[in-house]
């Protein structure tokens, strides 16, 4: 008999069995703990809950690691690429030459979008959001490949995965070209799949176009960054999507609304935003009062996390890379200066420090992406195209869990209790 945890409750006392991880916090199996007690526990917005067991993707909060199948996000930054981050997280090992380059041939056949769901773009308006875009045509999806969607067929789920990996990049250039007027581009499977979602960006019919090589790599590390990240809110919305049997293009597209948050994935342009709202570092101090008051709604966006209450590994990552950006494009945006000082005073304001609230990946990622050219509107469309691997990946396994069922909580009732309807002309 393992460790056990202790409940009374009802005067009655309980034993539930202590889970061990491989790494991580222990968990306390209560799946017949409402069958037993007759009583639910209360978690809102699951601070203390697992939802699921895992082996894709390890956070420890406290000391800033992140693992990809136990590979350090910092080594994976500096040394992989994010095809071959999407084979780890897909397949569970780092794959050989051959594997890689067989990976890579096979979501490069999957590049191209049906010419019919091309024409979803007409129907948006040219100032629609893009990630509005990204939720119409993700979700559509599904109205294209019923030869695929046989969720308990793991060829079918695996074909499914590689089509949403491959076509995301296609789906998002398509999206920029069609909000400044430009006609899309076809995919070009001579170029990196990094590489050829850039040319699809910002390539035009009339030219060549030239990748830059500093500003491929910093992309493709951008996307490796944002590729998978445990249970969090998008992550949790396909799991709880995919429970139902529902199809995954539906499934992705339920992780991509959920990810536009603010809050969440959305916080990239909003940091943006904010940092473009302060301007320049005399005006910080007013904004880090307005973010400590408790009666001012404004946050500091990029700043603060869930999980990580020390430094989020991936903003280490994203800082060193605004510097490699801005020397590769001869740019030099006065924001990153604001951005720097921002957080030098945040990290040595009591508040921050004793609320652990430390830059996370959303707070450099915008300056990054706007020195290379993109609108702030396309920000959490890039997080949406690198997290879907990260998303399928979940969703797959999830799927060929044997114990997985519908996820259904349930909840702590505060409404009225029984009463009689009263007729109109009682009221
Ligand atoms: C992502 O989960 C993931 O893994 C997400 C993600 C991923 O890869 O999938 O890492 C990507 O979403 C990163 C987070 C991006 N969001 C932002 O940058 C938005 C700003 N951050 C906050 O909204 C907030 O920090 C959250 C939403 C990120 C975390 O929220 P929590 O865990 O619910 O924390 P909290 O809101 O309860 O904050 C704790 C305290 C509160 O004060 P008290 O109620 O205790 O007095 O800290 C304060 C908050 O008011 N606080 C902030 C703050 N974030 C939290 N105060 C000022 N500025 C902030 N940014």
């Amino acid at each position: 008999m393992g460790d056990q945890a202790k409940l009374s409750a009802g005067g009655a006392d309980y034993d539930y069995p202590i889970l061990k991880g491989s790494v991580g916090p222990d968990v306390i199996d209560i799946r017949k703990l409402y069958g037993q007690t007759g009583m639910f526990t209360f978690d809102p917005g699951f601070t203390s809950t697992a939802s699921c067991e895992s082996a894709l993707t390890y956070i420890d909060g406290d000391e800033g690691v992140l693992l990809h199948r136990g590979y350090p996000i910092g080594q994976l930054a500096e040394n992989s690429s994010f095809m071959e981050v999407s084979h780890l997280l897909l397949n569970g090992e780092l794959p050989t030459k051959d594997e890689l380059e067989k990976f890579e041939y096979t979501i490069s056949r999957h590049t191209m979008l049906h010419e019919q769901l091309r024409q979803f773009y007409q129907g948006f308006r040219r100032d629609a959001h893009p990630m509005a875009i990204m939720c119409g045509v993700v979700g559509a999806l599904s109205a294209f490949y019923h030869d695929s969607t046989d969720i308990a067929d793991p060829e079918h789920r695996m074909i499914s995965s590689h089509r949403l990996i491959a076509k995301m990049p296609t789906i998002a250039a398509a999206a920029y070209k069609y909000s400044v007027g430009q006609p899309m581009l076809y995919p070009d499977n001579n170029l990196s799949y990094t590489g050829n979602f850039l040319r699809m960006t910002f390539g035009v019919p009339a030219e060549e176009y030239e990748v830059i090589p500093e500003v491929e790599k910093a992309m493709d590390r951008i996307f490796i960054l944002h590729a998978d990240h445990e249970q969090n809110a998008s992550t949790s919305t396909v799991r709880l999507a995919g429970s139902s049997g529902a199809n995954p293009f539906a499934c992705i597209a339920a992780g991509i609304a959920c990810l536009w948050g603010p809050a969440h994935g959305g916080a990239n342009e909003a940091a943006l935003n904010m940092l473009k709202e302060i301007g320049t570092p005399d005006k910080i101090p007013h904004y880090i009062e307005r973010a400590k008051d408790k009666n001012d709604p404004f946050r500091l966006m990029g700043f603060g996390h869930r999980v990580y209450k020390n430094y989020d590994p991936r903003a280490t990552v994203m800082q060193s890379t605004v510097r490699e950006v801005f020397d590769a494009l001869k740019v030099d945006d006065p924001l990153f200066e604001t951005a720097l000082r921002l957080e030098e005073i945040a990290l040595n304001d009591p508040y921050f420090v004793e609320k652990k609230l430390f830059p996370n990946v959303d707070f450099y990622s915008g300056i990054i992406l706007s020195a290379i050219g993109f609108p702030t509107t396309m920000f959490t469309v890039l997080f949406a195209l690198a997290r879907t691997v990260g998303w399928v990946a979940q969703w797959n396994e999830m799927i060929s869990d044997p114990g997985q069922k519908i996820g259904r909580p349930r909840q702590l009732y505060t409404g009225p209790t029984q009463r009689d309807y009263v007729p109109l002309d009682k009221r």
